[in-house]
């Protein structure tokens, strides 16, 4: 499906009936890195995997862009399909976009899945990593990235048995222009610090990721862990950063799980 938001084109799936469910996906990719989830998810909620601005089918819109305009893409998509409320899971990028919508719109969320991110804003390091990574990405293309990035998304043992996947995540990867992934980098590295921002989120929030996952790894979800206000964490097992992908039975059961318990409650 595809909506006209402001000077933009965003193409997104909309799946099943009744409470909305929006899936915010990683770097970088694109709406289809969530396809194990769609069926799963829309037997339950009415299930909306979104492509960010200039990612997948979505149009380009202006770069440089922030975190926060990602965010606000969101909520504007939102309004247009008069949804006020909804559950949120972000992965990774997609979880620092949760955070930063959660800043800006919080009476939006019903609910948080915060998979295989972090809370912290980049170190100097980190941020010197991004820049150098750009750089690459101006100079030798999305093939490059999608060289450097496969071994940091996925396990060595998906690497070496799994090449259907491993291509799937290639092909997400290269679809993407280089523009997008330069401004992405660039979202990243001056995303502030939302450590400040766990204890005031007042929602019933999950932290998931996989046990294998080295850019994100479970100390990262622990600290968020204890920070938000009653949240719950779960750890997949042979999982590393694309923990949906890599363990998708496992992910949407701990997913769906949450949300039966706090529907329950
Ligand atoms: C992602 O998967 O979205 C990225 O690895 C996030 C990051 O680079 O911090």
């Amino acid at each position: 499906m595809q909506a006209q938001i402001n000077d933009l084109r965003l193409e997104y799936t909309d799946q099943g009936t009744g409470t909305p469910l929006v899936l915010l996906h990683a770097f970088p990719l694109n709406r289809t890195m969530w396809a194990p989830q769609i069926d799963p998810f829309s037997a339950h909620f009415r299930t909306i995997a979104i492509d960010l601005r200039g990612h997948g089918g979505s149009s380009q819109g202006h770069t440089p862009f922030t975190l926060e305009e990602l965010a606000t893409d969101i909520k504007d998509l939102l309004d247009q399909l008069t949804i006020r409320q909804a559950i949120f899971v972000g992965l990774s990028m997609g979880g620092y976009i949760l955070m930063a919508f959660y800043r800006l719109y919080p009476d939006r969320v019903k609910a948080l899945v915060l998979a295989d991110t972090r809370a912290q804003a980049d170190t100097a390091e980190g941020r010197a990593g991004r820049f150098e990574m750009i750089r690459t990405a101006e100079t030798q293309g999305a093939n490059a990235i999608a060289g450097i990035m496969t071994p940091r998304l996925l396990s060595a043992r998906t690497i070496k048995t799994n090449p259907d996947l491993v291509g799937t995540v290639r092909a997400m990867i290269i679809h993407n222009p280089v523009e997008t992934i330069v401004a992405d980098l660039r979202a990243m590295a001056e995303r502030p610090d939302s450590v400040p921002l766990l204890a005031q989120i007042a929602r019933p929030t999950l932290l998931l990721v996989g046990a294998l996952d080295q850019g994100t790894p479970p100390s990262d979800a622990r600290f968020m862990a204890d920070r938000i206000p009653d949240a719950q964490m779960t750890v997949l097992p042979d999982a590393a950063h694309l923990s949906n992908l890599e363990k998708p039975e496992a992910f949407n059961q701990a997913v769906l799980s949450f949300l039966e318990s706090i529907d329950s409650n």
